[in-house]
């Protein structure tokens, strides 16, 4: 799937966001190794701390959808600087796809692209015993 492709698609999935406290839309589109698309957009909470980011939405969307390798996702919103994903959600991409890329956009639909490695260097993982 073009790069543009999944930006678009992160745009379309931002339009569902339920974001009335931070007025801040978050759309992501993430890519499977086999070619399936899931989506997803923040979703607020009254109690602030109980909100999901878009990513996580996706990454948890397409694992109970039986997917669990990820080659790329595109995260877009509703402000004017590109949005990377958060720590949370960036060691939740982690545990699934540590080689996955990531691609942001502006509002000028300037794209921009890293490994999850860049966003991430040292992403915890359980030491083996
Ligand atoms: N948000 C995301 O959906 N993804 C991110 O990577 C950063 C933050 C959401 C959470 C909250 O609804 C709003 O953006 C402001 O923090």
């Amino acid at each position: 799937m073009l790069t543009e492709h999944l930006v678009a698609a992160a745009r379309e999935a931002a339009e569902m966001a339920y974001a009335p406290y931070s007025r801040y839309k978050v759309g992501a589109a993430l890519l499977t190794t086999g070619g399936r698309l899931f989506t997803g957009a923040n979703i607020e909470n009254a109690s602030y701390g109980m909100t999901i980011c878009a990513e996580r939405v996706a990454v948890f969307s397409a694992v109970m959808a039986g997917e669990r390798q990820f080659e790329a996702l595109a995260v877009t919103s509703s402000g004017r600087k590109e949005v990377t994903p958060c720590g949370a959600c960036l060691q939740v991409l982690a545990e699934f796809a540590p080689g996955i890329r990531v691609i942001t956009s502006d509002a000028q639909g300037e794209l921009n692209e890293y490994t999850l490695k860049d966003l991430l260097p040292r992403a915890f993982s359980l030491p083996a015993e």
